[in-house]
């Protein structure tokens, strides 16, 4: 095992009914006049807004609102609500939604800390000095970013989709209440299945100082998303699979099945992400298109961690080579991929990149990783490249 540092500053108020302490919550972390970020507008529909505010009124707290967030979340946004909360002297930060919101969120705390623009810390030509403090109401189980030190950005006029990790963002506290995700379309469940899913695997798949505990964690983990994805995909107003699947997707991103290792593969997500700025897909489909053929190319460098999977995940049988085993498991996840709805290949996921995207994505992949990225199996332009073939 590896050295590590884990920190999850995080306060977590779960379960039904949560929703109501959001105002108790903004004045424990000193917030006197608070900016309510939203999405597209099912916060809207769903009256979550109006028990936001009243929860805001009853604890006295001043509050303005801005709402229109897109997933993959634009900078121009981000700009306009650091404009907004200059202006109204907003002192802390409430996202009300799911990863695209908090993100956007985080941005504009990073703009209202630092001078100068914030897309700097997205392009990593500086790193942020600090982040005005924010907290979450979680609507969807999904990317994680409600524990996670991440903000995933995109530079709309550029295509590009950016992430920036720094400990200054995570959030004060987040209130998880299931029930807010039972409105969620089917795709969107799924889509968040499989980004938790994801984000366990990207720290399971390395080739350095896995340790045993984690390993287990991460396991139960992936079985318990695998196992809730499959009842929710028949059952979407069950409480206890949406409440299982909350949970573990924050656990699957605030590092803790990344204690030990080598700090994770990353691959597959940072591929998606070209995926994302140049097509506008769906973050969870983008990696589940990605997925399958990332694991046929990398599998032979890292063929214990996939027979690993492919029996206490995928619960294939220890029969063959360790060859087989681990193809059964990759064969395995695209069952299960198949049966809650997600694509297995960018066709499935309804874009089909001409050869010169494909050289264009893996170009800015390469760039965007120092030009080289991944445990299982380090990858390079090319590799990604033919990634992306395979995945087509
Ligand atoms: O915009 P509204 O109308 O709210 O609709 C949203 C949106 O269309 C809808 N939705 C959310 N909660 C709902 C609901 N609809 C009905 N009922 C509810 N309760 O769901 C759609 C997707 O929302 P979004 O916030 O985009 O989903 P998700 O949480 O999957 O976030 C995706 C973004 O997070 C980034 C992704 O790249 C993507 O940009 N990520 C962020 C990470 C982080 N910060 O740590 C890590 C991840 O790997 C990921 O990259
Ligand atoms: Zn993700």
């Amino acid at each position: 095992m590896f050295n590590f540092e884990y920190f999850t500053p995080t306060e977590v108020c779960f379960g039904k009914g949560t929703v109501e302490r959001t105002g108790e919550y903004v004045k424990k972390y000193h917030g006197t006049k608070v900016l309510i970020h939203y999405g597209g507008g099912s916060i809207v529909r769903t009256g979550l807004l109006e028990r936001m505010k009243k929860s805001l009124d009853d604890a006295g707290i001043a509050h303005v609102e801005l709402g229109g967030v897109v997933p993959n979340p634009h900078l121009s946004k981000v700009y306009e609500g650091i404009e907004l909360c200059r202006k109204e002297k907003v002192d802390f930060l409430l996202a009300v939604g799911g990863g695209s919101v908090i993100d956007s969120v985080k941005a504009i705390g990073y703009g209202l800390a630092n001078e100068g623009d914030v897309w700097d810390f997205f392009e990593h030509t500086r790193m942020a000095d600090a982040c005005m403090p924010l907290g979450c109401v979680l609507t969807i189980a999904a990317a994680g970013s409600e524990m996670s030190n991440s903000a995933v950005i995109t530079k709309e006029d550029e295509d590009k989709k950016r992430a920036y990790d720094d400990d200054a963002s995570r959030p004060k506290f987040a209130i998880m209440d299931p029930e807010l995700t039972m409105t969620l379309p089917d795709y969107q469940t799924a889509c968040g299945c499989t980004d938790m899913l994801m984000h366990t695997e990207e720290r399971y798949f390395t080739n350095g100082g896995n340790m045993e505990i984690t390993d287990s964690m991460a396991e139960a983990l992936m079985r318990t998303v695998i196992k809730y994805a499959r009842v929710l995909a028949k059952e979407p107003q069950n409480y206890e699979a949406r409440a299982e699947v909350m949970w573990a997707g924050s656990l699957a991103h605030n590092g803790l099945t990344g204690c030990g290792n080598d700090g994770g593969d990353f691959a597959s997500h940072m591929l998606e992400h070209e995926l994302g700025g140049m097509f506008d897909v769906a973050h969870g489909a983008g990696l589940s298109a990605i997925w399958p053929s990332w694991a046929r190319y990398v599998c032979g460098d890292c063929l214990p961690r996939f027979k690993q999977y492919a029996l206490n995940v995928m619960g294939c049988e220890n029969k063959g080579t360790d060859e087989e085993i681990a193809l059964a498991g990759i064969e395995a996840m695209e069952e299960f991929y198949r049966a809650i709805g997600m694509p297995t290949t960018m066709k499935e996921l309804g874009i089909e990149p001409t050869e010169e995207q494909i050289l264009e994505m893996a170009h800015r992949c390469a760039l965007a990783t120092g030009g080289q990225i991944g445990s299982a199996k380090a990858l390079k332009e090319e590799d990604m490249a033919e990634i992306y073939r395979m995945a087509r």
